[in-house]
């Protein structure tokens, strides 16, 4: 498969070993964007690499992408998003809301053969196939997760701070044979969220591992942590697929007394630890 890569996925890109695909992407003056493939695709499958972290910015380029490979000739075209961005507003919890999820799908889905993605953010929607119509692969971090933690944490307790998380951190524990919980939590605005913490007392000496899809403004992850630090926990650990990190969420999260933050480099970020390449070089 022939890779176009974003420009922000070129560290990414490098290491999947994939044949590279030259392309062109600037502005004009007055900012609309110019595209122009200057790889022979005809009759090729080619991957295009862009993860979707501030979507609004990448989608009309990757639409203009897809389309300038389709007309070029490309036999398939297979959208590698790491991150699957629009998932999250998958219902409408106000009169009057687009539901985002379900918008977003179709419109991809109406330009590239097949999707490839990494822990998307299913809830509501109980499989990609639900609302993308082309060909969905799902890959998952979990492994990734259970290896960093064997390798680094002896006696580990894995905590998601969500009923969300449940399909992650299940998984991640099973990988590491490590116990962990489930919390719950409300949301009640974009920076606003409320935990609420069982005893965890049974765990007591363990190192805290929170696991979650991702993170944002990192007030899930903030919220917990004070929560467990409350309870006596230290050495607080801090796993994510996804490394969005809105501004100030670092300092949040360090201000809560995490000890260490790790995440996949599905978005490039400080916080990286784990690779994705491999499982994404394997597709
Ligand atoms: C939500 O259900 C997700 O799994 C994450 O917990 C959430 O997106 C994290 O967002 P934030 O960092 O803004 O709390």
């Amino acid at each position: 498969m022939i890779c176009f890569a974003f420009p922000e996925q070129a560290v990414l890109a490098a290491s999947l070993g994939w044949p590279v695909g030259q392309w062109e992407w600037r502005h004009f003056p007055d900012g609309e964007s110019y595209v122009r493939v200057h790889s022979a695709v005809q009759g090729q499958q080619v991957g295009i690499l862009c993860s979707l972290n501030q979507p609004d910015a990448k989608l009309l380029p990757l639409v203009f992408l897809a389309s300038a490979l389709r007309q070029q000739g490309a036999a398939r075209i297979t959208l590698v998003a790491p991150y699957l961005a629009y998932m999250r507003q998958d219902i409408a919890f106000h009169t009057g809301e687009a539901v985002t999820s379900e918008i977003f799908a179709p419109l991809l889905s109406r330009y590239v053969d097949a999707l490839v993605t990494i822990d998307p953010h299913l809830h509501r929607h109980a499989s990609l196939e639900a609302i993308y119509s082309c060909q969905c692969t799902v890959l998952s971090a979990a492994p990734l997760m259970a290896a960093w933690i064997k390798e680094h944490l002896p006696k580990p307790l894995l905590i998601g701070p969500d009923a969300e998380s449940e399909q992650w951190v299940a998984q991640v524990a099973k990988g590491a044979d490590a116990p962990h919980v489930v919390l719950s939590k409300q949301r009640h605005g974009d920076h606003e969220v409320e935990i609420t913490l069982p005893s965890l007392a049974a765990w007591a000496g363990r190192t805290p591992v929170l696991v979650d899809d991702i993170i944002s403004t990192g007030g899930t992850m903030a919220k917990a942590c004070g929560l467990l630090r409350a309870q006596g926990f230290t050495g607080l650990h801090c796993l994510a697929t996804h490394a969005l990190f809105a501004e100030g969420a670092l300092e949040k999260l360090h201000a809560a007394g995490i000890e260490k933050i790790v995440t996949t480099n599905t978005i490039a970020h400080a916080s990286n630890g784990m690779d994705v390449a491999g499982m994404v070089g394997r597709i």
